[in-house]
């Protein structure tokens, strides 16, 4: 009962986390970009951090358990011996990447917003966005097994 728990929040986690930005970079961004107003990306992000953050925290507590079913100790899965400890690997790998351009986003750009830094923001955007898909495709490899 408690596995099935961890993964349908995993899961919601997981529909925000990736679908947010999904929508954000696929319709709001191209908006932004073309009227050329940072003001919509402020918005957009003002409202959805407020749901976004707590579903990575979300996503990080229920992997980190959900990892315990398949592996004694966290760090094993760094020996890259099978595809389960390859995919949650990359996962980490990836979520730290994640983090630390999520982290940067934040602070050095979206907080002093202006339409000479929405280009590199919109790189953060979309590299934030094809991580999340690409830790998505490997957390359903983990029970499918080799692609
Ligand atoms: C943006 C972050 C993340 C996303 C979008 C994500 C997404 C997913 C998805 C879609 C699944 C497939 C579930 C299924 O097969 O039904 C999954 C499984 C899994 N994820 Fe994540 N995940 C994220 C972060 C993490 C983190 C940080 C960990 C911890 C290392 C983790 C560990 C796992 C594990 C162990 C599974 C296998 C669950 C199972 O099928 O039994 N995930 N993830």
């Amino acid at each position: 009962m408690e596995y099935k728990i961890l993964l349908v929040l995993h899961l919601l986690g997981s529909s925000v986390w990736v679908g947010g930005h999904l929508i954000l970079a696929i319709t709001i961004l191209p908006r932004a970009l073309k009227l050329h107003d940072p003001e919509i990306l402020h918005q957009f992000e003002s409202r959805y951090e407020k749901i976004g953050i707590p579903a990575l925290v979300l996503q990080v507590a229920t992997g980190l358990r959900l990892v315990y079913y398949y592996n004694d100790n966290l760090f094993d899965v760094f020996d890259f011996a099978y595809s389960q400890h390859t995919f949650i690997a990359l996962k980490i790998i990836l979520l730290l990447v994640t983090v630390i351009i999520a982290a940067h986003a934040r602070i050095r750009l979206i907080s002093k917003l202006k339409e000479e830094n929405m280009v590199f923001l919109a790189w953060h955007i979309i590299t934030i966005t094809i991580l999340g898909v690409a830790i998505l495709f490997f957390g359903a490899g983990i029970r499918i097994g080799n692609w």
